[in-house]
């Protein structure tokens, strides 16, 4: 995903425009993956019907809610910090309460209470319907916890409330959870067992937003790959379906086909797809439609055949290189990106030199690089000895980013002296009189402004770029407005 947002950065607050007066206030704010964003426009909706408004004013809040991650040490560290800003606001206002949503909230269950002695309430990704009732209880002067996972929740009937939006780009979830067990990550503890979403909801909500004006979406869920809906029931059990629900069920190549036709307008985006689950007919029907981009977010983790069956990736180095080959001859101009980290246990100077290597080999367009960090509960955490120093892991990641820097660099000057078509997002953070918007890769296009407007797809002629962004000047519409 575009995706895991950085978590030095500041958490995203949420806010939306009032309805009643009088309401109680909610301040809501998201760490981590794209689908903790989606998932608090979920939270903003359910709550909106128990009278409350969202705020981006802390000290307003009755009550300010934080949805958290758990990927990695540092990502924990930073929603400890912001529980510390919470506090200070708290001793003014003593009546505001405190909760923790998301992975944090899974891993650390009531220990968080104790813990923490702000936090009034801690809940599951998978009981965000039961908010209304806990927030009672917490208001009855109770602490409240619910993380009950669930193994049918995909909250496909909550019509998410668009929070922050450009009214350009949404986010839809399509699969919840995930049963892959690498054995570096805390997901498949903190969001559960895989479940899929009835095409039908995820039809309607895609409808819905076209009609609203939205111009791009993106299809979230930890695997896209693997969705696969037969009617209900976690995919394990697939094979206990009966025969019509054998041939009528819908798989990913057959979810985007779906989607692609029924809004051929609306740019399509996925994330994040699996090695091992991706197949060549998702990425067929990425050629057929005109309407999904060309951009796979495909981690690898690591270059080495060793260490990915120590992560317990599923496909060798030779398999990747395969998929990739088969991207290449069927969407020739694809961008693909990576997500990698360094310094796994046992990982030698060999096998990231292989991570290299692998690198130089697919000439990744983007990526999204971390250092090792052991999670508690997982099957690296608990069997394999965290041996790389610290050091030696922040040398080979710095050496990861500057390769892709390299390679960055090497895709955006491709893209020079073509006329591509962008789709408005936003002013340029540089510049009041430039544009900013993606291309079908997903690079960031910056442009003068002339009479276009946000939403627009403008044909640009790339002139210049750096090793993130290219520079145009727009030539006309696209046929697509
Ligand atoms: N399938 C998910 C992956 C979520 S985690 C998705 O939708 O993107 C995102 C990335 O964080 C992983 O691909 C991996 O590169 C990194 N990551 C996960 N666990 C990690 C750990 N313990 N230490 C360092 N990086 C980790
Ligand atoms: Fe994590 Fe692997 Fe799933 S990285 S989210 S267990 S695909």
């Amino acid at each position: 995903m575009e995706k895991v947002i950085d978590e030095k950065k500041q958490g995203s607050t949420l806010v939306m425009e009032p309805k009643k007066e009088n309401s109680r206030k909610l301040f809501i704010e998201s760490y981590g993956c794209q689908m903790n964003f989606s998932d608090s426009e979920i939270v903003a909706s359910i709550l909106a019907k128990e009278g409350f408004n969202t705020t981006n004013q802390l000290e307003d809040a009755d009550l300010v809610l934080v949805n958290t991650c758990s990927i990695r040490e540092k990502a924990e560290q930073t929603v400890r910090k912001r529980l510390e800003k919470y506090n200070a606001v708290k001793r003014k206002n003593p009546k505001m309460k405190v909760g923790v949503l998301g992975c944090m909230a899974e891993r650390l269950k009531e220990k968080f209470l104790e813990e923490e002695k702000i936090v009034d309430l801690v809940v599951g990704p998978d009981a965000y319907k039961d908010l209304p009732n806990l927030i009672d209880e917490v208001e009855e002067g109770r602490n409240a916890v619910n993380v009950i996972l669930s193994k049918e929740e995909t909250y496909g009937d909550v019509s998410p409330v668009r929070l922050q939006t450009n009214g350009v780009s949404a986010f839809v979830s399509i699969t919840r959870g995930c049963d892959n067990m690498c054995t570096f990550c805390v997901v498949p503890f903190t969001r559960g067992r895989e479940r899929s979403r009835d095409p039908q909801s995820i039809l309607e909500e895609v409808n819905d937003l076209a009609e609203k004006g939205f111009k791009e979406i993106t299809l979230l869920g930890q695997n896209v790959d693997s969705y696969l809906w037969y009617g209900g029931g976690l995919k394990k059990d697939f094979s206990k379906a009966s025969e019509i629900q054998k041939a009528t069920a819908v798989n990913f190549a057959g979810l985007l086909d779906l989607v692609a036709k029924a809004q051929p307008k609306m740019r399509i985006r996925f994330s994040t797809s699996n090695p091992q689950d991706m197949t060549l007919d998702v990425i067929e029907a990425m050629a057929k439609h005109k309407n999904i981009c060309k951009y796979i977010h495909l981690p690898v983790q690591s270059g080495s055949d060793r260490i990915l069956k120590k992560m317990n990736r599923l496909h060798t180095r030779e398999e990747y290189f395969e998929l990739i080959d088969n991207i290449r001859k069927i969407i020739p101009d694809c961008a693909i990106s990576q997500d990698m980290i360094t310094g796994f246990p046992t990982e030698t100077e060999e096998d990231h030199q292989d991570t290299l290597s692998l690198m130089e080999y697919v000439k990744y367009d983007f990526g999204f690089m971390f250092a090792y960090s052991e999670r508690p509960g997982t099957m690296a955490g608990r069997k394999f000895e965290d041996d790389i120093p610290e050091k030696v892991k922040k040398r080979r990641l710095q050496e990861v980013i500057d390769l892709q820097q390299k390679h960055s660099h090497y895709r955006t000057q491709q893209h020079l002296g073509k006329v591509e078509e962008v789709l408005i997002e936003k002013e340029s953070k540089k510049s009041d009189l430039h544009w900013s918007g993606r291309n079908t890769q997903n690079t960031m296009v910056v442009f003068p402004k002339e009479n276009y407007k946000v939403g627009d797809f403008v044909n640009v002629k790339i002139l210049d770029c750096t090793t993130a962004t290219l520079i145009g000047e727009p030539v006309g519409y696209s046929d697509n407005n």
